[in-house]
């Protein structure tokens, strides 16, 4: 059964005017799932008590138990965030490691995610070092190796993203995590693009602490991501923010054991920061049956579909391909160099006046423009942006 794609986007309520190749930023929220989530926002607006005091706790408790089927680890240690910021701010700080020694980073991780490193290592007495991710490996092999050949007896913690944000590289995550667990390092793993994108199983990783945004590729509201507690690290964190949910109301009660509030003592202690909009995390459920309905195989072969036909027609116009085309390394996003002498607010400023959303990436070493093909992309879409670009990197002063 093939599916109809175009009426499936008639179901995300994309702006007609907009060329939209940014999923990889944020996702649009499809219309069941936005009215899955203003319910909620409803119901809260009309009786706030008795919605956070009778409604949230077995709603709450079926968000969780269903995300983290769908994720596949357990509900007793899948925490809620609002993002992965979020998650990685709990982690570097309230997170306490052996100094003296480092934290060791790839070179190709979010900007502000290693400002958060950057932050706890100050704190900590710890120091950063990055180790350089191969530009375009044929195999994953080849990120084990660098990965491992950087790890020192100094080394508390290793932190790397599952999906590389920039250029859409998707590491071999299982196999370095236990690269590092051999060796007594702590791994946390930034999978922001990875839930929906690749067939993700967060336990079978085997990281120590696994993040995602459920935003990105997933589609639910802005608002939701997750942390993933592995296990044995139960206890190693505290909470950014102290709120109720500090002290269990009940020590003799197993801190795995459901709550009243749709938590586990565990879950809520580093979950609960006082009172705050929840639609966001119990709308994930609708958002995995969404995509579910149209079917998992058929989204993820049509986004190697239009990861193969971006591939082909920005390659055609000249521009270097910066993420492998090897099966198994790259998802849905796809990332090419652009030529020297670019000034990227220029390119831009001209790209929006086109009407074209997508991300201009710029590096220490090089610029980046890259490419998001989800369900809703269409080839019509990809086309606009090849059709402009010459003139508009001509206009942003390329190859002067
Ligand atoms: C790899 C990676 N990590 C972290 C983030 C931060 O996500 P958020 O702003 O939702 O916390 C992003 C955002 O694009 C990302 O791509």
């Amino acid at each position: 059964m093939t599916t109809d794609w175009t009426a499936a986007r008639k179901l995300v309520p994309l702006d007609p005017s907009v060329c939209m190749l940014n999923t990889g930023s944020y996702g649009p929220t499809p219309t069941p799932v936005f009215e899955c989530a203003n319910e909620l926002r409803r119901r809260l607006a009309a009786g706030p008590t008795d919605f956070f005091g009778r409604q949230l706790p077995p709603l709450l408790w079926d968000a969780r138990v269903r995300t983290a089927a769908f994720l596949g680890t357990a509900p007793e240690r899948l925490i809620f965030t609002t993002n992965v910021s979020c998650a990685i701010n709990l982690i570097a700080s309230g997170l306490r490691l052996n100094g003296p020694g480092e934290l060791l980073l790839s070179d190709h991780e979010y900007g502000a995610m290693e400002w958060c490193w950057e932050r706890a290592a100050q704190r900590q007495g710890l120091t950063i070092r990055t180790f350089a991710l191969p530009r375009q490996p044929r195999d994953p092999a080849e990120m084990i190796e660098a990965a491992t050949r950087a790890m020192t007896a100094r080394t508390r913690l290793l932190f790397f993203s599952h999906v590389i944000s920039s250029t859409g590289l998707v590491l071999p995550a299982q196999e370095i995590c236990a690269e590092a667990r051999r060796r007594g390092i702590l791994t946390v793993v930034d999978g922001a693009h990875a839930p929906a994108m690749l067939p993700l199983n967060v336990d079978a990783v085997r990281a120590d602490f696994y993040t995602a945004n459920l935003h990105k590729w997933l589609l639910a509201p802005i608002g939701a991501g997750f942390l993933a507690i592995g296990n044995g690290n139960e206890d190693r964190l505290q909470p950014l923010q102290v709120s109720w949910g500090y002290h269990p109301d009940d020590a003799t009660v197993h801190p795995d054991a459901r709550d009243g509030y749709g938590s586990t003592w565990r879950t809520r202690f580093l979950e609960f920061d006082g009172t705050r909009d929840v639609c966001p995390w119990l709308a994930v459920p609708s958002a995995i049956d969404f995509q579910t309905q149209l079917g998992w195989a058929a989204i993820r072969g049509r986004m190697a579909e239009l990861a193969a036909f971006s591939r082909a027609k920005l390659q055609a116009l000249g521009l270097k391909l910066a993420t492998p085309d090897v099966p198994g390394m790259h998802g849905s996003l796809t990332a090419f160099e652009l030529p020297s002498g670019v000034n990227g607010v220029k390119l831009r400023s001209e790209l929006w006046k086109r009407r074209i959303e997508i991300p201009i990436i710029e590096r220490r070493d090089r610029m980046l423009i890259r490419v998001s093909g989800h369900f809703y992309t269409t080839e019509a879409e990809i086309m606009q942006l090849v059709d402009v670009l010459p003139e508009v990197l001509k206009l942003s002063g390329a190859g002067s």
